[in-house]
Formats: C-alpha cells, sequence, structure tokens
C-alpha cells in the first residue's frame, strides 16, 4: 500500500469506503436507500474544508482508506453550520418522527449534528481540540496501513500546533477499540454506568 495526500478526484472514493465501512466497520452497503448519504457527513465536508489532512492508501486497485484529520473541531463545527449544513438540510428535509430507517437517522444527524465531543463535555476539545476519522477497505486492513496512517495524521497535527487529537468509536466496534489503544489512545470521558455505552471517545 502506497500512502499519499488526498487529491480532489479521491472524492467518489470517501464517499464509497465511508459506506463500506459504515457499520460499526464493516460494510453498510444496502443499509441507506442513499448510499452517499453517510459521506455527507463523515467524510466530504472534511474534504472541503480542509482537504490538506487527509491521506490516502492506494495499491493497484485504487484507493483502499484513508484518514480524515479535524485541526480545530469547535471551528470546523461553526463552518459546518454556515457552509456544509444548510444545502444539505435543504435536499434532506426532515424525516417524519415515526421513520426508523437508517437514512432518516442520517437526516436527523444533519439537521441536529452530533458533535465528535460528546455534549456536555466541552472540556474535550479545550484539551484535545483535533479529531479524526479512519476506514480501511478488508483489502487494507491488518498490514500496518493504519498505523502508518494514523501516525501520518498525528505528525501533521503535531506540526501544526495541536495539543491533542480525539475521536469517537461505536462500542460495538471493538477491532477498532484495541487498535486504538495499541496506538496509545486513552478514555477521555466514562460513558454513563446506567445503560450499556453506545460508544467511546478515545484521545491521544
Ligand atoms: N486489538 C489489539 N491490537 C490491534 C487490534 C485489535 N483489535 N487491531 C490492530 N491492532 C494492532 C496491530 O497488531 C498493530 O500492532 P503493532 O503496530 O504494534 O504491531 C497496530 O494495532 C496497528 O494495526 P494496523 O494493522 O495498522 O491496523 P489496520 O491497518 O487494520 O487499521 C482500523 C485498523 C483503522 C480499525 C482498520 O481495521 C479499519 O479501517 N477498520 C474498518 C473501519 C473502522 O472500523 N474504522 C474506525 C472507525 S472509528 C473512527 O474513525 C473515529
Amino acid at each position: 500500500m502506497h500512502i499519499r495526500s488526498y487529491r480532489s478526484g479521491d472524492l467518489p472514493a470517501l464517499y464509497d469506503i465511508c459506506l463500506r465501512t459504515g457499520d460499526s466497520g464493516e460494510d453498510a452497503t444496502g443499509q441507506f436507500a442513499d448510499p452517499k448519504l453517510i459521506g455527507e457527513i463523515f467524510a466530504a465536508p472534511y474534504a472541503a474544508h480542509d482537504p490538506g489532512l487527509i491521506s490516502v492508501a492506494t495499491d493497484d486497485d485504487g484507493v483502499a482508506g484513508y484518514v480524515i484529520g479535524c485541526l480545530d473541531t469547535l471551528a470546523f463545527e461553526d463552518w459546518c453550520e454556515r457552509e456544509w449544513w444548510p444545502p444539505l438540510r435543504k435536499r434532506y428535509p426532515e424525516p417524519a418522527d415515526d421513520d426508523t430507517s437508517r437514512d432518516a437517522r442520517m437526516i436527523r444527524m444533519i439537521h441536529a449534528p452530533v458533535p465528535t465531543h460528546p455534549r456536555p463535555y466541552l472540556e474535550v476539545p479545550a484539551t484535545h481540540p483535533s479529531h479524526l476519522h479512519i476506514d480501511l477497505l478488508p483489502r487494507a486492513q491488518g498490514h500496518g496501513v493504519g498505523r502508518r496512517l494514523i501516525e501520518r495524521l498525528l505528525d501533521q497535527l503535531t506540526a501544526l500546533g495541536s495539543p491533542g487529537v480525539h475521536l469517537g468509536v461505536s462500542a460495538r466496534n471493538h477491532r477498532a477499540i484495541g487498535f486504538y489503544e495499541r496506538l496509545g489512545f486513552t478514555r477521555l470521558v466514562e460513558p454513563p454506568t446506567d445503560r450499556p455505552p453506545a460508544g467511546y471517545t478515545l484521545g491521544m
């Protein structure tokens, strides 16, 4: 696998990989009526906002994975509110209350975005202002590519002066949790004890 900086022509691959890893790391193809929806939230805005913090892993078959970084999470959320969400809110009207489809759940996130740092834990972006996403297709997994991509991003964020990075990971994604712990990420927020956690906020 070759690792290089993102180019605008990689955008369709970002949407595709986001979908194909969109079920807690497993393939979510077929779970969405609109296959671009998940990428509209978790991949494409980053490519529009700060493409310099995206790296991709490629092989002879094309782009097989990416890491996406965001230097300043709160500034990014403000930018999304101004620039990214308004046209999407027009394109995807709010679903009916009884619509439990995955599309409807994603569209609700367009209308009421879920921050990467669980509110009211605003100390997370205070101490770890950057955040990241990483997704590799199965053919790229398990060969050290994830580590290389994360280390490349951490070097970039450090050079830009970031004191810390956080991420949100589904509690069902045991593989990714093990990966992040192996790389040295730790839990920044203890999840509530009165119900099973939906996910964890990790950081470094
Ligand atoms: N438990 C313990 N250690 C692990 C685990 C695990 N489950 N997975 C990997 N490791 C270790 C490896 O042994 C390796 O150790 P070493 O470098 O010290 O020898 C190290 O972690 C790095 O492993 P890589 O081979 O680089 O991991 P990989 O390339 O498979 O990337 C990733 C991991 C990103 C989770 C990848 O499997 C993937 O993309 N999965 C599907 C999508 C996904 O789940 N993305 C995360 C969503 S959460 C978010 O983006 C914020």
